[in-house]
């Protein structure tokens, strides 16, 4: 591992990337719908959650090892697809799929990366990836980007459901700042050979055209569960569905066949004033009592934030804009938060006065 960068706290992550980065990519990041409610929710949710630990048990070895879908990993987190990477750092998600592949955490590629699937699968080899589904207006370009992460090893589909359209941004708003307008994010619609042909697009087509062309597919409104039961009969890979918080909807995933879902509120930016996903995690675990594979994010900061998720029943956690910090030193930047939070949830899980991730349930959480 090439770790060269020191210490940095999820707050001095936050501080470097406002330093480097134009207030407009910043906020974008940063922010969170409205008035940031759910946002700031997310994360005040976990400090009111306090662990009750226990002492005395000998740990002085301890495994912070996971399975995520069928597949055994080495930390019980995955870094959630983010989109538009190259307004982070000029490699974008190639330098983040790398440091992922590098510590066997698995990368979750999204719709709007700005390199394609393809080339995210090249630089990860045989490593652990799913591919993230923002449903296209029209069904032909859904599957065929589902048949390219089948062919490019992607071991997930991962469909967000809780953007038929963007939520209420003020921030993006007052700075007109949307990655998309300004070329980014384009990979994986400028390489589909069905998105092409439907679109017309030519190699001469000025830039500004593909822009308002994928603009008019990127997003499906009118998407239902009847169109998850059709990709259901699509495609063997497992399909996860993310941006549940309603306890109704994650037993609906069951019905319908889901493989997971993530309980997700989208890190707060999509409808403000949502509950927080901290919250509603106990709520949906009651609720689907173990028949899917549960994923959780929205506002994981910490190692100890990880503890107090698998105590609630989570699975594994996705973690976002930490991540998306880190790539300001690109790879070698991500590597660092990758290392640190493990390390951290190392240290966390040996102070509960436990050895392994699953006996976290047995831990005792209090609200305060
Ligand atoms: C996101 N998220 C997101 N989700 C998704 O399904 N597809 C996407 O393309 C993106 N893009 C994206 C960009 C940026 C800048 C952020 C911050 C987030 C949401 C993401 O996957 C995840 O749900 C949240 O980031 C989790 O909350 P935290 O960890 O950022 O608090």
């Amino acid at each position: 591992m090439s770790q060269t960068i020191g210490f940095r706290s999820p707050e001095q992550w936050e501080q470097v990337a406002k330093e480097h980065l134009d207030k407009g990519a910043f906020e974008y990041i940063q922010s969170g719908a409205g008035v940031e409610e759910t946002l700031q929710a997310n994360i005040e949710g976990f400090r009111r959650l306090k662990i009750v630990p226990r002492v005395l048990r000998d740990v002085s070895k301890v495994d912070v090892s996971k399975t995520i879908l069928g597949t055994s990993t080495p930390v019980p987190f995955a870094l959630a697809p983010v989109g538009f990477q190259t307004i982070i750092h000029q490699e974008g998600e190639l330098a983040a799929a790398k440091a992922a592949a590098a510590h066997q955490v698995p990368f979750t590629v999204s719709t709007v990366s700005t390199s394609s699937l393809e080339e995210i699968a090249e630089v990860m080899g045989d490593a652990l990836r799913f591919f993230q589904l923002y449903w296209p207006s029209d069904a032909d370009i859904a599957l065929s980007f589902v048949r390219r992460a089948e062919r490019s090893g992607y071991s997930a589909i991962f469909v967000t459901v809780d953007t038929p359209m963007l939520g209420w941004r003020e921030q993006d708003k007052q700075n007109q700042y949307f990655p998309l307008r300004d070329g980014q994010g384009l990979g994986n619609y400028l390489t589909d050979p069905v998105f092409n042909e439907k679109a017309k697009i030519i190699s001469s087509v000025r830039e500004k055209e593909v822009v308002t062309e994928v603009a008019a597919r990127l997003f499906n409104p009118s998407l239902t569960w009847e169109n998850l039961k059709w990709l259901r009969t699509k495609t063997n890979l497992p399909i996860v569905v993310k941006g549940i918080v309603h306890p109704a909807d994650a037993k609906l995933a069951v019905d319908y066949g889901m493989d997971g879902i993530v309980v997700s509120n989208h890190g707060g930016r999509q409808l403000d004033g949502s509950i927080s996903s901290i919250e509603s995690l106990p709520i949906i675990v009651d609720a689907v009592k173990g028949q899917i594979e549960i994923i959780f994010d929205g506002g994981i900061r910490r190692g100890t934030d990880i503890i107090k998720a698998l105590a609630l029943g989570a699975d594994s956690v996705l973690i976002g804009r930490l991540y998306a910090y880190g790539l300001i030193d690109g790879q070698e930047g991500v590597e660092t938060v990758i290392t640190q939070l493990k390390a951290e949830l190392q240290t966390a899980l040996a102070l509960t006065g436990e050895t392994e991730l699953s006996y976290l349930q047995q831990i005792k959480l209090i609200k305060v």
